[in-house]
C-alpha cells in the first residue's frame, strides 16, 4: 500500500473513534432493543390504572420488569408502602432509577436488579408489572405460563397477550390473572 493509502486508513480509523466517543453514550439506549422494549415511561393516568387493577396487599411480592426509571416502583412504595423488585437492562437507567428511589428515599423498600427480565425466575412473585412492545408478548406468555403461580396477577400496560385473556382491562391497562 502507498503512504496516502495508509494515511486514508488512519484517519478514518480515527475519524470513526471520534464518532464512537461521541454518540456512544447517545445511542446506549439502543442496546436493550435487542432484548426488549425501549425505555418509554408509562404515562400518569396509565400509571394510575396500572395501580388500581390488581389486588394487593401489604405482603404482595411485586417486580416491574423493565423497571425504567423506577417511577411504577415508586408510586407501588408510595401508595402502598409495599417492598418491590425491579429488573432493568440498561446501565444508565439502572443508576438512574437507583437515584430516584434514594431521592425518594426508598432503598430500604426497592431494589433494582441490572440484568433481562428473561432470566428472572417469576414463580416468587404476586404481581407482575410490564410494560412493553408487541413483539415480545408471544415470548413471555411463555414464560408467564409456565412460571407464574396460580392466583397470581400480570398487569400490562398496553400490550396484549397472543392466547391469555385479560380478567379486566381499562384504559388500555390489561390484568391478567394466572
Ligand atoms: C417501555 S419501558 C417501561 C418502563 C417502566 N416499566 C414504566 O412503565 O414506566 C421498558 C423498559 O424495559 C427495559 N428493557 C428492555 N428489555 C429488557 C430486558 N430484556 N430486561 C430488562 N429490561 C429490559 C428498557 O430498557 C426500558 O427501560
Amino acid at each position: 500500500m502507498t503512504v496516502i493509502e495508509w494515511l486514508v486508513i488512519i484517519i478514518l480509523s480515527l475519524l470513526l473513534a471520534v464518532i464512537c466517543l461521541i454518540f456512544g453514550y447517545q445511542i446506549s439506549f439502543l442496546i436493550p432493543m435487542f432484548h426488549g422494549p425501549v425505555f418509554v415511561p408509562s404515562a400518569d393516568d396509565k400509571l394510575a390504572t396500572m395501580l388500581s387493577l390488581p389486588k394487593l396487599t401489604k405482603r404482595s411480592k411485586v417486580i416491574d420488569l423493565g423497571s425504567g426509571d423506577g417511577k411504577v416502583l415508586i408510586a407501588l412504595a408510595e401508595k402502598f408502602g409495599l417492598q418491590g423488585v425491579g429488573v432493568e437492562i440498561n446501565g444508565i437507567l439502572v443508576r438512574r432509577s437507583r437515584r430516584n428511589i434514594a431521592r425518594a428515599g426508598l432503598t430500604k423498600k426497592l431494589t433494582i436488579l441490572k440484568q433481562s427480565f428473561w432470566d428472572i425466575d417469576l414463580s416468587q412473585y404476586d404481581v407482575v408489572f410490564f410494560y412493553g412492545t408487541s413483539y415480545v408478548m408471544r415470548r413471555l406468555e411463555k414464560k408467564v405460563k409456565k412460571e407464574m403461580k396460580k392466583g397470581s396477577q400480570f398487569v400490562s400496560n398496553y400490550f396484549q397477550f397472543p392466547t391469555l385473556k385479560p380478567v379486566k382491562t381499562v384504559n388500555d391497562v390489561r390484568l391478567y390473572r394466572l
